[in-house]
């Protein structure tokens, strides 16, 4: 067969990349073919860029090659890893192929609001008709299953090619698994960094997610060594970051900021949320107490250059949802669920720019 870069392509078809388990030209990971009389040339990537991978890649294209042109061809290939790009694009992934959004929710602090905010995303995604998941992965204090209102439900069990899954709990549209569904709440369990990264690896790989458009991941509080093993085990698109307007919340969150930020981890940060932004008492629905201080948060969005996705009320509202298990976001039309809409439409809008 005559030498030509469609030819060669055609033969490096036959060649599969071995973790994405489908074959190097439709993953579209040849380039820069050349053809010098008798030599041809290309770049392939791979995804473990180990020296025996990568010269087991080269001995492959090599084999083809020979195989569906002639032997007489000198192959010269240039095996390099896969670009960040191609490795997070759904459909290489290796984790979660079937999750268009992965966002992650962190505070710098404790109890600043982080799970009623992941909850209601999730739940406000899920209203806007999207298909949409949350896994509850603070080890510290697990609330999903409260704010959901499935406290007493615990995950199905399915047999999925040979392998069993589990089957995620549903509420208000929303797939949810929880660290909570598999310790008992009142049970003091003292998880160690190891321990809570297989527990999410698993609530990540051996569940039956299937096709999502979002998926939110309510952190546990700091940052550490567990958001780091969490954040590098899952293709994340990016962090929200929630605080109050307070100056010893704010940061904590800068501090937050910046470690996702720094090139070792590199996770893009999406937004801010500033939660219990003013306090309404419901008597004087009008009236604004800015018991935290004011704008803490869009001060901060304004210097780091992030986008502040909502500012939201504290109201009693909010915090008696949380505890009858249905998110805020499903009144309607009060002022806080407006709050909430307007963070969630900013998301969407930030993620589709
Ligand atoms: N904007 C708010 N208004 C009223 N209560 C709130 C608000 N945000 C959170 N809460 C309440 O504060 C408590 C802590 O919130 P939570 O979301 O569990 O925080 P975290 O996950 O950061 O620890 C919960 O009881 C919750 O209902
Ligand atoms: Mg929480």
């Amino acid at each position: 067969m005559e030498i030509t870069a469609e030819n060669v392509l055609r033969a490096l078809s036959f060649v599969m990349e071995p973790d994405l388990k489908k074959d190097i030209v439709s993953l579209d990971l040849v380039s820069d073919i050349s053809i010098d009389g008798n030599t041809v040339f290309f770049k392939v990537q791979v995804s473990n860029p180990a020296m025996h991978s990568r010269k087991r890649m080269e001995e492959a294209c090599e084999t083809q090659i020979h195989l569906k042109l002639s032997p007489e061809v000198e192959v010269r290939a240039e095996v390099v890893a896969l670009d960040q790009d191609k490795k997070d694009a759904p459909e290489n992934r290796k984790v979660l192929p079937g999750v268009k959004n992965i966002i992650a929710i962190a505070s710098g602090k404790g109890g600043v609001g982080k799970s009623t905010i992941t909850a209601n995303f999730a739940a406000g995604m899920a209203k806007k008709g999207y298909k949409v998941g949350l896994i509850d992965a603070d080890i510290y204090g697990p609330s999903a299953p409260i704010m959901f209102d499935v406290e007493d439900q615990k995950p199905g069990m399915k047999e999925i090619d040979g392998k069993n899954k589990m089957v995620p709990v549903e509420s208000y549209g929303v797939k949810i698994l929880s660290i909570g569904f598999f310790a008992e709440t009142d049970q003091a369990i003292v998880w160690r960094g190891p321990m809570a990264s297989k527990a999410l690896n698993q609530m990540v790989s051996d569940v039956e997610w299937g096709e999502l458009d979002y998926m939110f991941i309510d952190l546990p509080p700091g940052t550490g060594d567990v958001h780091l093993s969490i954040v590098q085990a899952v293709p994340i698109t990016g962090v929200v970051v929630v605080s109050t307007p307070q100056p010893v919340a704010l940061a904590d969150a800068r501090k937050g900021i910046n470690m996702f930020g720094l090139d070792s981890i590199n996770v893009p940060v999406i937004g801010l949320v500033e939660n219990m932004s003013w306090f309404t008492p419901a008597e004087l629905p009008e009236n604004k107490y800015f018991i935290f201080g004011k704008d803490g948060a869009k001060e901060l969005s304004d210097k780091m250059n992030i986008s502040l996705l909502g500012q939201i009320p504290l109201v009693q509202s909010i915090r008696e949802s949380g505890d009858v298990g249905r998110p805020t976001i499903l009144q309607e039309n009060t002022s806080q669920s407006k709050a909430f809409e307007e963070m969630v439409n900013n998301l969407e809008l930030k993620l589709n720019e």
